[in-house]
This record gives structure tokens, C-alpha cells and sequence, in this order.
């Protein structure tokens, strides 16, 4: 693993390199190395070794999920999973009769992993030694084609260094799998996948069809695998292998002469039967198979598409390696796991909050997108639409839900998976006490708010009226519907209240000593829904009458209604104390205080305070302790003076040294058991202008994913809130790059550290390119119809124009 001592070069922030083999850190690697392109991702494991303790190479397909019930402390709960599907990795040699070649059977002379991100390129050296002594040098490359998104390819080369005779190469495809990757799920049941048929086709060519037990998803892979000695293919017919139609494999033998590479390129298609325009998943496949080249074309075409997307894509940071390479690993991730390819494909699938890369939270969708929907927003608009259209499509479902529970509008759910429906599990396990408790996560309404933000921010990075009138509006209408109806109006104070709602603060369910799960007036819910309930208004002036009418007719919105929204954006209720510190909940000052520092002496990692207390038989509820930021997520989502707009129309005082308390007050208080906390407190403490304590908390949040300091949550998943937070720190904080409606402004702050930030962005109908240097701002209009734009440069308005580059002192 790199340290950040390292002295690396420009071009190694391109890249992870790991010069070893770990078995403990495998998994983790597995996950950073993951490869995908939005359709479909694989976990960067050693192609060698099916499922174990050191290696989970599993592969995951957006959008594909399945249902499983079991019954757990005499309950019987049913979840959804992201499947893992069949395992097309599978390949390895072995000298004559001796054992297949492989890190764990053999004995390691040497080992090299690395990563190219510019490519999106994975690959393996090493030198494994086998029992008897014979000694092979393998090369492996892998890509998962951006460009031909159903298509993942290996080149995979053996020279044999002291050994003349027979090989044997093994490929398979193995649908004997399950969802094991995490450990804490281990007691539900995980065999999603049923066996429809396995065969062989040609000399080389073998095929998978699957299907998930209860969604029905047709999963087809179709494989060939083509094998170059001296440069010159064989055409050997491969023995095949068959295990109850799950797994499909076939062997094929060659003679080696020593010092000569045999290089197998094993091609794999993958098609299911929710893929558009498809009938026949596996003829889809095989028919790919059949018309796709040799692996340097394949790999040629991707690299080519890859470059294509960092032009995009790509944040440029001069005088710090680590940050550049942390940077560009989280871009790496994000631009993976949702890409072009999802509008192109018309993917209907969310964004997971652990990518494309591992099981934890059985690949749901949760509110994490407004960490990162940004990042698409201001590059590839299209892939935000393909995700916002996933919301979309269950609008229906999220009413119904609301319906359910006496509300209006669309409740989304706190989990996402399939239809829609809420699959936030009702039994969590503890595993510092091994106990099963309830899990009320479900109670967590902003998630409903952060998707009308989601659809709201879209519109104003965009301006795509036809997205708005098409999609946007009826979903940012209807959940301001469901918000007027969580807000009852109290005559005792004249004001609007909510009750039973979480924040994102997860440790705390319910009051001290109460029965109902939730609060009453949880400051960021309460806000949140002025704010989408103003938005609603405001769409509703500006979609078109035709439209307006029709969403009105369909949710059952009148004019009443309409008054009602209007009147909740003046009297909602958020509690704030003398001081101006925002209780994140009514009753939140009445709590009792928990020596954290005292915590943090007896155990090591305490960010997960809930379940140490818990363990120790204590409620957090009692406590004023947070997992992450709740309150600061205003500061976070909204400018200061949005803020003092929204308070102002609610009557309430608002100024920079509130924020300032209600940092100081809340982050003493927060344990940081979410990889979200640390980005809402790196902004913040940037904004106050404390750089010391916003650089500190930024590597911290750098460092999340790539050296997994929540301890052992990375290899299960990267965190893509985490990734896409990091993005907005850089470009909004550091760089000081925002959009405020009509206006361009950058205010640049750059650490000390930095010389340079560059990036290229696309706002409304321009892409402007961007480079910040400690003392001036370059800007270019790059592309779009307008000739001009104005910004504004730490206040100052200069006019840009086409054609030139722009240079202004900062
Ligand atoms: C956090 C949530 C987050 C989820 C998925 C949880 O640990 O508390 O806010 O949405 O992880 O990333």
C-alpha cells in the first residue's frame, strides 16, 4: 500500500499499486480494484480462487435484486439483495498434474497488483512457485469495457521460467454462489440464484443461464476463451466440466516450452432479461461473444472511451500527490458505478451507497445520492437523469407507501432496492453483542426531501425544462405534498409541527423512556420541508399551465393545498435555545451528556457508540451523542444566506456565529460512525475558515475509502457519499466554484499545499474550463451556444467570452 510519504510522481496519481500479497488486506483491495462501467461491476479479486476467506470475487449487475425471507429470533424477515451474479473471473494453469497456480496454493516469489484509473485497467504480476519446484511468471490484465458495456475481458499470460511440457488452463463460469460478502448477514439466507442451463459452444466458447429465485431475472454470461502460444492460436478443444448446471467450465492442454508465454484472453458478454430491447438474454450474448475482437482492441476501444470520460470528469490538483490521487480514486469509483452507459442502456437502477463493489447494505439506495449527484450534474447531466428517473419510476409505489401510513404524496423509503418499496431491514445485528435488536432507520422521512433537492439542484445546474416538466416537477410536487402532510398545525403555539421522525443522526430512535419511535421536530427534516414545500410552489409557476393542471388533477392538489404549503413555509416549528443552538430534536436539551473522551480511552474505535453502548446495556437515545451530522447538514446543503432567508420567513433569527455554535456545540457531541459526517464537518469548518481543522478533516475523508478507517466497512463496499462529498469539498469549498441561480461565483480558497486545481464543468447550457492558481482564476468558455457569461471572482463581476482564455486576479 502507497503511504502518503511516498515519493511519487505525477503519474502514479493515476494509479493504486500494492507491491505484495496480504491475504487479510485482499478484501479490501478487492473493493478499491473493483471494476465496472454503471451496467454491470466486478470485485478486483484474483481470478484464480473461487469465494473464501480471503477472496470474495463476486460481480454485480445495476439494478438486479432479489427477495429472500428467513426467520431470525423467531421472526421471519425477508430482505433484498443486490445478487452477486455468476463468477466469469475464473482462470488459472497448472504444470502437468501439479497444483492449479495460485497465490494461496503456491509459494509467492513475488506479487504485484496495481490500478490504472486512466485507463480503468486492473492488473497482476506475479511469480508463483509450485510444490515441485516448477516456477511460472503470470500476467494478468482485466478490464470491464466502458465502451461495450456488457463485455468484461482478461488477458491472462503464464511464461513458464524452468519448465517444458503440458499446462492445463481452467475457465469456468460459476453460478454457485451466494451473497457472503458480508459477514455480519451471515445467518440469512443468500442463494439467489436458480441453474436453467450450462453448455459449451465451439472449441472455446462456454455459456450460463441463471435466475434469480424470486424477482425472475434472467441472467445470462456467455464466454470464450482463446489461448496464443508464440504468438499463434491453438485451436484445442476444451474437456468440459459441469456441476449441476451452476457452473460450467472446460479445460484445454498446450505444451509449454520454457520462456514462452502462452497468453489466455478470456472474453465474457452479460446480458439479463431486464436489459432494453433484448428477448433472449443469452443469445444476446453469445452473439456479442461472437463478434468481439482480441483483447487489445477491446481494451484499445475502453481506454479510449475512459479518456474520453476523465475529459470530463478528471480535478486536477498540483502540489499534493496524495489528495490528487485520493481525489481521483473517488471520481474513479463514482464514474464506474453510474456512467453513460445508464442513460444509454435507459439502466433503471439507483445509485447504491456502496457502488457496484460489495454487499453492505445489500446494494440499496439511500439518500447518499445527495452527496453525489452533483458530480453528474455538473459533467454528464444524463446520468443524474438516469438515476432521478429511477426515483421517478417509483412515485407511484413511494405514494401508496404514504397512503399506507395516513399521509399524502410520495413517501419515499429510507432503503431503495427494486420496486421502491421500503427495504430498510427490521432486524439489525449487533455484532459487538451478537444480538438482534429493531432497526428504525426506516423512520429517516428527509430521504423523501433529499431526492426534491436531488431533482431541484438538477433543474438548476441544467436548466432542462423538458426534464423538469417530464419528470422533476410531478416528483418534487408530490413529496411537498407528503411533507405539508407530516407538518400538523398546534394552535397552543401557532406554529407547525412534525412527530415520529428520524434525522440522519442514527443513534437516536425515540425519546428517552418512550414507546413511539421518533421526534418531534427534528430541525433538519422540519427545514427541509419549508424548503421543498417553496420549491413546489415555485415549480408549480413554472412548468407550463397544461402540466400544472394535470399533476394538480392527479395528486388531488387544490388551491387550499397550495395556501396550506405557503402558510407551513412561515409557522413550521425548529427549536433553538437562547444561545441559538438548533436542537436537533424538541426535548434534544434535556439529555444527558456522555463523556466521549472517556469512551475513547477504553476502546479503540468508537464510532460506533450505539453498539458499544448498547453492548454494554446502555440506550444512546439518552445521550446528547450523534453518529453524524444532523443539524450541520443545513450548513452543509444550503448557503448561509439560504438559511437566513428560510429562518427569516419562519421567523427566526439567523447569523454566521450560529453556525459557528452550532458547529462547536454538535461536533464534540458526534462520533462519526458514517464516512457523511466527515465531509459535512470538513465543509463547514472551511467556511468558518478554520484551514487547519477543514484540512485535517479533508484527508480524513480522503483517506476513508483507500486505507478503510472506518475498520473492515471499505471491503464490503466503497462509500459513494464519502467519494462524491470529497468532490464538492474541493470544487465548492477549495476552489470555490458554486452556482447560486443565474450566477457563476468563485471564491477560491486553496490549502497551502496546492499550486493548481483544475477542471472542466458544464453549467446550464456552457462548459467552462476552470484552473485556480493561489492568486488568479483562468476561465475558458469551452463549449455551448453562449458567446459570453458573466462570474463573479470573490464578488466581483468580469464578463468571459468565448474563445479566450480569461485570466483573473483572486
Ligand atoms: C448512514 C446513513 C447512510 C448509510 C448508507 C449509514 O451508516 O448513517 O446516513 O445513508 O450508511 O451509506
Amino acid at each position: 500500500m502507497f503511504r502518503k510519504s511516498d515519493k511519487e510522481d505525477k503519474r502514479s496519481a493515476w494509479g493504486l499499486t500494492y507491491g505484495n500479497y496480504k491475504p487479510a488486506k485482499e478484501g479490501l483491495r478487492e473493493a478499491l480494484c473493483t471494476l465496472a462501467n454503471g451496467y454491470f461491476g466486478t470485485r478486483g479479486a484474483a481470478s484464480e480462487t473461487p469465494a473464501s476467506r480471503i477472496n470474495y470475487p463476486a460481480t454485480y449487475i445495476a439494478g438486479v435484486y432479489n427477495k429472500l425471507a428467513t426467520k431470525i429470533a423467531g421472526r421471519k424477515v425477508l430482505n433484498e439483495d443486490m445478487v452477486n451474479c455468476p463468477n466469469w473471473l475464473c482462470l488459472s494453469f497448472k504444470f502437468g498434474d501439479g497444483p492449479w497456480l495460485t497465490p494461496v496454493g503456491c509459494k509467492i516469489l513475488s506479487y504485484e497488483q496495481g490500478l490504472d484509473m486512466k485507463k480503468g485497467v486492473l492488473s497482476r504480476h506475479m511469480r508463483l512457485k509450485d510444490k515441485n519446484g516448477r516456477i511460472a511468471a503470470i500476467s494478468e490484465e482485466r478490464i470491464v469495457s466502458m465502451s461495450s458495456p456488457h463485455i468484461g475481458a482478461i488477458r491472462y499470460t503464464l511464461v513458464s521460467e524452468n519448465y517444458e511440457g503440458p499446462v492445463t488452463l481452467r475457465t469456468a463460469l460459476d453460478g454457485d454462489v451466494r451473497n457472503s460478502g458480508v459477514e455480519r448477514y451471515g445467518q440469512l439466507r443468500n442463494t439467489h440464484l436458480e441453474a436453467l442451463s450450462a453448455g459449451t459452444y465451439g472449441v472455446n466458447g462456454i455459456y450460463l443461464l441463471v435466475r434469480t429465485s424470486q424477482s425472475r431475472v434472467v441472467i445470462a454470461e456467455a464466454s470464450r476463451t482463446r489461448i496464443f502460444l508464440a504468438g499463434r492460436e491453438e485451436h484445442v478443444n476444451g474437456k468440459t466440466l459441469l456441476r449441476q448446471k451452476k457452473y460450467i467450465g472446460r479445460e484445454f492442454s498446450v505444451n509449454v516450452k520454457r520462456g514462452q508465454p502462452c497468453i489466455a484472453e478470456k472474453t465474457v458478454a452479460i446480458y439479463t432479461s431486464r436489459d432494453r430491447g433484448v428477448s433472449d438474454p443469452l443469445k444476446a450474448a453469445m452473439h456479442d461473444i461472437k463478434k468481439t475482437g482480441r483483447f487489445g482492441s477491446l481494451l484499445e476501444e475502453h481506454a479510449e472511451k475512459m479518456q474520453r470520460l476523465w475529459k470530463e470528469f478528471d480535478i486536477e490538483i498540483d502540489g499534493d500527490i496524495f489528495s490528487q490521487k485520493a481525489l481521483r480514486l473517488h471520481v474513479f469509483h463514482l464514474m464506474q458505478t453510474a456512467s453513460d452507459n445508464n442513460y444509454r442502456l435507459d439502466i433503471d437502477a439507483g445509485l447504491p451507497a456502496r457502488g457496484l463493489h460489495g454487499e453492505a447494505y445489500r446494494g440499496h439506495v439511500f439518500w447518499d445520492e445527495m452527496y453525489v449527484l452533483h458530480l453528474y450534474d455538473l459533467r454528464l447531466p444524463d446520468i443524474s437523469k438516469a438515476l432521478l428517473t429511477y426515483r421517478y419510476r417509483r412515485l407511484e409505489e413511494a405514494r401508496r407507501a404514504a397512503r399506507r401510513e395516513g399521509y399524502r404524496g410520495a413517501m419515499l423509503p429510507w432503503q431503495s432496492g427494486s420496486t421502491g418499496g421500503e427495504e430498510t431491514q427490521t432486524l439489525h445485528l449487533n455484532p459487538l453483542s451478537g444480538k438482534w435488536g429493531p432497526d428504525h432507520s426506516h423512520c429517516q422521512r428527509h430521504v423523501s426531501f433529499a431526492v426534491a433537492y436531488n431533482f431541484w439542484k438538477h433543474w438548476e445546474r441544467t436548466r432542462d425544462m423538458d426534464f423538469l416538466e417530464g419528470y422533476g416537477a410531478e416528483t418534487i410536487i408530490a413529496i411537498a405534498q407528503f411533507g405539508a402532510s407530516l407538518a400538523k398545525f398546534s394552535k397552543d403555539d401557532g406554529r407547525y409541527h412534525t412527530s415520529g421522525l428520524m434525522g440522519p443522526d442514527e443513534f437516536h430512535e425515540k425519546m428517552p423512556g418512550a414507546r413511539k419511535t421518533g421526534f418531534r421536530d427534528n430541525a433538519y427534516t422540519n427545514v427541509l420541508i419549508v424548503w421543498t414545500l417553496m420549491r413546489g410552489l415555485e415549480v408549480m409557476g413554472m412548468i407550463s399551465d397544461a402540466k400544472r393542471e394535470e399533476i394538480m388533477r392527479k395528486l388531488r392538489i387544490t388551491r387550499k393545498d397550495a395556501a396550506r404549503w405557503d402558510d407551513i413555509t412561515r409557522k413550521m416549528n425548529v427549536v433553538i435555545d437562547e444561545r441559538g443552538i438548533i436542537a436537533q430534536f424538541d426535548g434534544y436539551f434535556s439529555l444527558k451528556e456522555l463523556d466521549l473522551e472517556a469512551y475513547r480511552a477504553k476502546y479503540d474505535n468508537i464510532k460506533r457508540m450505539d453498539r458499544i453502548l448498547k453492548a454494554e446495556g446502555k440506550s444512546p437515545d439518552k445521550y446528547k451523542l450523534a453518529k453524524q451530522a444532523d443539524v450541520l447538514m443545513l450548513f452543509y446543503i444550503f448557503e448561509p444566506a439560504e438559511i437566513k432567508n428560510i429562518f427569516a420567513r419562519l421567523g427566526y433569527r439567523f447569523d454566521r456565529t450560529m453556525l459557528k455554535d452550532n458547529y462547536d456545540h454538535y461536533v464534540k457531541r458526534t462520533s462519526h460512525g458514517s464516512t457523511l459526517s466527515k465531509v459535512v464537518h470538513c465543509y463547514i469548518s472551511h467556511i468558518l475558515g478554520r484551514k487547519k481543522e477543514a484540512w485535517e478533516w479533508y484527508q480524513s475523508v480522503l483517506e476513508s475509502d483507500i486505507y478503510d478507517t472506518q475498520g473492515g466497512t471499505t471491503p464490503e463496499g466503497i462509500h459513494a457519499g464519502v467519494m462524491g462529498g470529497s468532490v464538492y469539498i474541493t470544487v465548492k469549498g477549495f476552489a470555490g466554484v458554486h452556482f447560486m441561480r443565474d450566477r457563476i461565483m468563485i471564491d477560491p480558497k486553496l490549502p497551502r499545499k496546492w499550486s493548481r486545481v483544475r477542471m472542466n464543468l458544464r453549467y446550464r447550457d456552457s462548459r467552462i474550463g476552470i484552473t485556480i492558481r493561489p492568486r488568479y482564476v483562468e476561465l475558458s468558455i469551452l463549449g455551448g451556444k453562449r458567446t459570453e457569461l458573466t462570474v463573479f471572482v470573490n464578488g466581483k463581476e468580469h464578463i468571459i467570452s468565448k474563445g479566450a482564455v480569461c485570466r483573473i486576479r483572486s
